[in-house]
């Protein structure tokens, strides 16, 4: 179904990989509400997935940039305004990865190299992408800038690694640049902090597949789905959401606030007999 929510509205897609990709349906659900974008992944990604097919389906051009290369992203929204023919009015910032969970190394090993890496990749650059908008007068007023968390910003899951870590910088980083954002230029900047879901990103999570059925049995409406997520970004950049900024806004089937459901204490009983 289709609401032409953002019909006229112009912008930038971060960290569609494949169809699994938040990102990926994002994409598709902007295309279908009427807005116009670019993709853009690191060149590597390019090579690993199939994003080519998600630019042929939605119309769109691509242009690689490494998210932790500030004249990668100078170059991208350049090279977007041109293409899309003006100034932008939303941004996805899709883009996680952490080098610790990917060499297994446990949270109390880490190579600080790679938490680094990790975080320069999943937090600072989303500092680095609003500094480029912020500079080059990139947004239209009334624009919406949003990046996806993860709970384990708040609280523990030893699994998470130091993704945790990286998720509470980059809620910061929203709440902080946000501030600049919305005084100067009128533009709202929040984080959506997401159920689990069965993406490359997630499933890299040691675990995944038992926190992602406990996140479900314990949300009253269950896990949110990519598409779902896709669906509230939507709304993000719509012109019925202009007021909402500086937020961590939950998008989890309620689990955020769940201290126990049934269906866990079943199971949790069930394991005592
Ligand atoms: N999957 C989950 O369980 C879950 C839950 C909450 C939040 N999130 C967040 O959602 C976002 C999207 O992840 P996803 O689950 O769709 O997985 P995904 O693996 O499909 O997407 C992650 C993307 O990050 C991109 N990326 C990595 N390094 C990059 C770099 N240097 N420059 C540019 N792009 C780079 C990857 O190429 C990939 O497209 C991430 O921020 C992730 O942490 C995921």
């Amino acid at each position: 179904m289709s609401y032409n929510l953002l019909k006229g509205k112009r912008g930038i897609i971060f960290g569609a990989l494949d169809e699994n990709s938040i990102a990926w349906k994002t994409a598709e659900r902007v295309n279908e509400e009427g807005g116009k974008f670019v993709l853009t992944n690191a060149p590597i990604a390019m090579r690993m997935g199939n994003i080519q097919q998600l630019a042929e389906k939605t119309g769109s051009e691509i242009i690689p940039a490494d998210a932790t290369k500030v004249e990668d992203i100078e170059n991208l929204v350049e090279k977007a305004m041109e293409v899309l023919g003006g100034k932008l009015d939303f941004v996805l910032h899709s883009i996680g990865m952490s080098v610790n969970v990917r060499k297994g190394n446990h949270y109390t090993d880490m190579n600080y190299d790679f938490t680094t890496k990790g975080w320069d990749v999943s937090a600072v650059s989303f500092h680095k992408t609003m500094q480029v908008l912020y500079k080059k007068e990139a947004m239209n007023e009334w624009g919406s800038i949003v990046a996806l968390s993860y709970m384990a910003a708040q609280r523990v899951f030893p699994d998470y690694n130091d993704m945790a870590d990286n998720k509470a910088y980059l809620e910061s980083i929203a709440r902080s640049f946000g501030y600049f954002f919305g005084k100067d230029k009128k533009v709202r900047v929040n984080t959506i902090s997401q159920s689990p879901t069965p993406t490359t990103a997630g499933t890299g999570v040691k675990g995944f597949d038992g926190f992602i059925a406990y996140a479900d049995k314990m949300s009253p409406l269950g896990n949110a789905t990519a598409l779902e997520c896709a669906d509230y970004t939507l709304t993000l950049f719509s012109d019925l959401t202009k007021k909402v900024t500086l937020q961590n806004l939950y998008h989890d089937g309620g689990f955020s606030n769940m201290g126990v459901s049934q269906e866990v204490m079943d199971t949790f009983m069930k394991d005592q007999e």
